[in-house]
């Protein structure tokens, strides 16, 4: 396998016990992995990875989801627009600087 050039880790609110709690999964997080992976396979992203993850400790600022390698983390992600921005960014090697946590 060969390493991926981008990881999208979305944040989907997992606790220790496993259970998603949280704002990012009550916003419908979840959904967005789907919706990555079809416009990844769409775009001919394929070197590009998305996974799910726990809490990211930016509750008040999400849906989140961070960009590596870049180290990009992204805030008031709540539609497929903004994933759409988020992913052309990507393509681009630019930043979706509207959606930024800074
Ligand atoms: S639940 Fe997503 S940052 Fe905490």
């Amino acid at each position: 396998m060969e390493a991926p050039t981008h990881h999208i880790l979305v944040c989907c609110s997992f606790r220790a016990s496993g259970e998603p709690q949280g704002i990012c999964h009550k916003k419908g997080s979840g959904n967005f992995l789907a919706y990555i992976e079809n416009e990844l396979v769409d775009r001919g992203m394929e070197n590009v990875q998305v996974s799910s993850t726990g809490c990211l400790k930016v509750c008040d600022r999400g849906p989140a989801l961070v960009v590596y390698p870049e180290n990009i983390w992204y805030g008031g992600v709540e539609s497929e627009a903004d994933i759409d921005a988020i992913l052309d960014a990507i393509e681009d090697g630019s930043v979706a600087e509207d959606y930024v946590i800074s």
